[in-house]
């Protein structure tokens, strides 16, 4: 049998205590039913500065602080990009992340999106992140992703509440299982000779 797939799942919200965090511990349980061996980052009390001209040099901050997070996600082999909807964005400390991100460390590597909301939003982050989040690092977002509406009302114990908490368990179980396909298949688009960083740094 191959070793099991890495999966980074990235935790979007910055508040101390979040429903993002909660949302990510329970797909660590799901991929972890499906064979993988998932970790979480979570972003929660920010612990990136925002990027600057530092990231370049590899300045002392961004040794100590960026590294740590950069080798775990070369190591991984695919990734769970979870946002809160914050006024109909991506919060802003995610969207740091995503800067901070290079080919390196997430080129050509697939993300499942699974946006929260404590109401009935959710679909904003799908649409931003799907919009302006992958062009220079080239992370590949698969065509399934989740909305977890009414968050709070999810993912508490072990047995589904209600039918709306039974069909959000089966979407989040659903795209893990496809996220994983996509994670072994895109590993031989990144050993192929046909990527090539240093002709084409930056996507257009
Ligand atoms: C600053 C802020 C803005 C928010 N704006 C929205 C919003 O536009 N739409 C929405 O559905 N929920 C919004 N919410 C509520 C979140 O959906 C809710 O906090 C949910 O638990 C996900 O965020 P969390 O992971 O930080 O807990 C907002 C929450 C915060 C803290």
């Amino acid at each position: 049998m191959s070793a099991p797939l890495k999966i980074a799942i990235v935790t979007g919200s910055h508040r101390e205590t979040s429903q993002s965090d909660r949302v990510g511990s329970f797909i660590e349980g799901v991929l972890k039913t499906q064979h993988a061996s998932p970790f979480i980052i979570s972003l929660s009390k920010n612990p990136l500065p925002l990027w600057d001209e530092g990231v370049w040099s590899s300045s002392d901050t961004w040794t100590q602080k960026w590294n740590p997070i950069a080798t775990q996600l070369q190591e991984s082999d695919g990734l769970v990009v979870v946002s809160p909807e914050w006024s109909g964005m991506v919060p802003p400390g995610l969207k740091n992340f995503l800067l901070l991100c290079s080919p390196k460390e997430v080129g050509h590597k697939p993300a499942l999106i699974v946006s929260v909301s404590s109401g009935i939003g959710g679909s904003y982050p799908v649409s931003e992140l799907r919009t302006s989040s992958y062009k220079n690092n080239r992370l590949v977002y698969i065509p399934e992703h989740v909305i977890v509406r009414n968050v709070e009302e999810l993912l508490n114990g072990d047995m589904p509440a209600n039918e709306h908490d039974e069909t959000t368990r089966a979407r989040l179980t659903y795209g893990s299982s496809v996220l994983l396909q996509y994670a072994q298949a895109l590993k031989s688009v990144r050993s192929s000779a046909v990527i090539d960083y240093k002709t084409f740094p930056y996507g257009m």
